[in-house]
């Protein structure tokens, strides 16, 4: 098994040059617009030619049809409120405008309420999820720390088949709290392990698209970790799984 790692701190400045590189570089600019507005289009096309076959009475005979794809219409716009929460929370983390709200929160408090919101989805998806978190209390902003773990637990629950397993790990050392997720899942390509913090970096795209991500969640989580003073790293290996780590400084502030 050929495991690959990488460490987001060693490289922050690169990655950081590349995030706010959109503003100085500006065919990077242009790829940026031209995703995003790729992204805000997709669903709202959808929306709108759905409003259209109403007008035109399409449906008037066929409620069941209606139903099915008013409920359609209701996940592209639950997509698209995502894309700007998630754009507007990216843009606030670059110009250093999110305010953190920290304080002592328990670490098992923080595992079960990130593992709640995956409980039917992994159970639907037949993978198994499970814990070992330690007695500790973190000093930290609980839903952003949270929006983290919820981004990386996703992820794992898209790359992880049938049967496969995922953990949350929460335990302290002298200097760190150490938040791992571990996934049984496909793994990322070791030419992928660099770009994955930056924004709209995906190795693969879902064959159906109003289900496929942004590429934004990592770039986030990354941003919210080094907004708490931490470093996110991540190894893998094809095929066998992969491992995201977050370490936040211990500060004694008991
Ligand atoms: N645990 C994992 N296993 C395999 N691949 C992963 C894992 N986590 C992330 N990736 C890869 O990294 C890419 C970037 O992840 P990221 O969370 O930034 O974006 P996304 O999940 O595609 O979209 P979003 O989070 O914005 O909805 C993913 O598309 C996927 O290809
Ligand atoms: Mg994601």
């Amino acid at each position: 098994m050929n495991v690959v790692t990488y460490d987001s701190f060693e490289n922050s400045t690169v990655a950081t040059e590349r995030l706010i590189g959109k503003h100085a570089n500006n065919s990077l600019q242009q790829d940026y617009i031209a995703m995003v507005t790729h992204d805000l289009r997709t669903p709202l096309t959808n929306v709108r030619g759905f409003l259209e076959l109403i007008a035109m009475g399409v449906y008037k005979d066929n409620p069941k049809l209606l139903k099915e794809q008013a409920q359609q219409a209701e996940r592209n716009i639950d997509r698209l409120m995502r894309l700007i929460g998630d754009l507007l929370c990216a843009e606030k983390l670059l110009d250093g405008r999110l305010n953190l709200n920290a304080s002592w929160i328990d670490a098992h408090d923080l595992a079960n309420c990130s593992l709640e919101q995956f409980k039917f989805v992994a159970q639907r998806a037949g993978i198994q999820m499970s814990s070992q978190v330690s007695t500790d209390r973190i000093f930290a902003d609980k839903d952003r720390l949270m929006q983290v773990l919820i981004n990386l637990i996703s992820n794992s629950i898209v790359a992880t088949p049938k049967n496969g397993v995922i953990s949350l790990n929460i335990h302290k050392t002298d200097e760190h709290f150490v938040l791992e997720v571990v996934d049984s899942g496909k793994g990322i390509p070791s030419t992928m392990l660099s770009k994955i913090f930056e924004r709209f970096e995906q190795s693969d795209c879902a064959t159906n698209e109003s289900e496929s991500g942004f590429g934004l969640g990592l770039a986030i989580s990354k941003a919210l970790v080094e907004a708490h003073g931490g470093t996110i790293c991540v190894s893998s290996a094809q095929n066998f799984g992969s491992k995201f780590k977050v370490k936040l400084p211990v500060q004694n502030k008991a």
